[in-house]
């Protein structure tokens, strides 16, 4: 049985007492969500420690958006794995579009981090996906493919273990145009062929998420694709009520 599983990426957003405010009002919906159901937020980095606080003994985790592909150094405003573990944080969000496209973020750099941050402790929460105009060349299939093969299929079979996958399509993040369940199921059920080319039956076991205007009108019919885990939730995850009613909706 795979882990389900539904990830608030709170992105560039709340300061710290917003943020504890709004934990705060997912603390006090989270009885709502099904058993077997693994919530985790991701704040900005300047939450983590309180973050980690208030979630503790919560069941919900908590992750980072972001990490350093070095130990410790000369590195100015970068935060290492050993930082971002030290403050509780058990995830890490990686390979985000918004860090490929703004912020230059290769495969190469994003092997790096995500050895770094297994070295860590810190389960990898590896985003892929394709932009517009590859899905309009038909290249969509291409582009993931060559996204997970850098990374994801560069790690041992227990390093594999301990990753989620986020497939967010980035024509869908933040846009309202939420890819259709059938478009959802076909990549999602093409990335686990992908993984299995390399790691076999595993492939079955790794989580697979969805990401891209994910909301409670859309997340039931979703989440019901057999290979579709749950959701990464972008602005959806910025109101409680909408965060936990998408947690139920599988
Ligand atoms: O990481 C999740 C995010 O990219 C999706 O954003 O606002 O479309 O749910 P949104």
């Amino acid at each position: 049985m795979r882990r389900k599983i539904v990830a608030g990426n709170w992105k560039m957003n709340t300061t710290p007492a917003e943020g504890k405010a709004l934990i705060a009002d997912v603390l006090a919906k989270v009885g709502e969500v099904p058993a077997g159901v693994e919530l985790i937020v991701s704040t900005p980095f300047t939450h983590l420690i309180p973050a980690a606080e208030q979630l503790a003994n919560s069941g919900v985790a908590l992750a980072a958006q972001n990490c350093a592909n070095h130990e410790s150094g000369a590195y100015t405003g970068e935060v290492a794995p050993a930082m971002v573990a030290a403050t509780g944080a058990t995830y890490v969000i990686l390979g985000h579009s918004e860090r490929r496209e703004y912020y230059g973020e290769t495969d190469a750099l994003l092997l790096e981090k995500t050895k770094l941050a297994l070295k860590h402790n810190l389960a990898p929460i590896f985003c892929i996906g394709e932009k517009l105009e590859e899905r309009e060349s038909n290249i969509h299939f291409d582009v993931v493919k060559t996204q997970i093969e850098a990374v994801v299929c560069q790690l041992s079979s227990e390093e594999l273990a301990k990753v989620v996958l986020a497939y967010e399509p980035v024509w869908a993040i933040g846009t309202g145009k939420t890819a259709t369940s059938a478009q959802a199921q076909e990549m999602h059920a093409f990335i686990r062929s992908v993984l299995a080319a390399k790691f076999g039956k595993q492939a079955e076991e790794v989580a697979i998420l969805y990401g891209g205007s994910c909301k409670p009108s859309n997340a039931n019919e979703i989440f019901a694709q057999p290979d579709v885990d749950g959701g990464l939730i972008g602005g959806a995850s910025l109101v409680a009520a909408d965060f936990i009613a998408i947690a139920k909706s599988f």
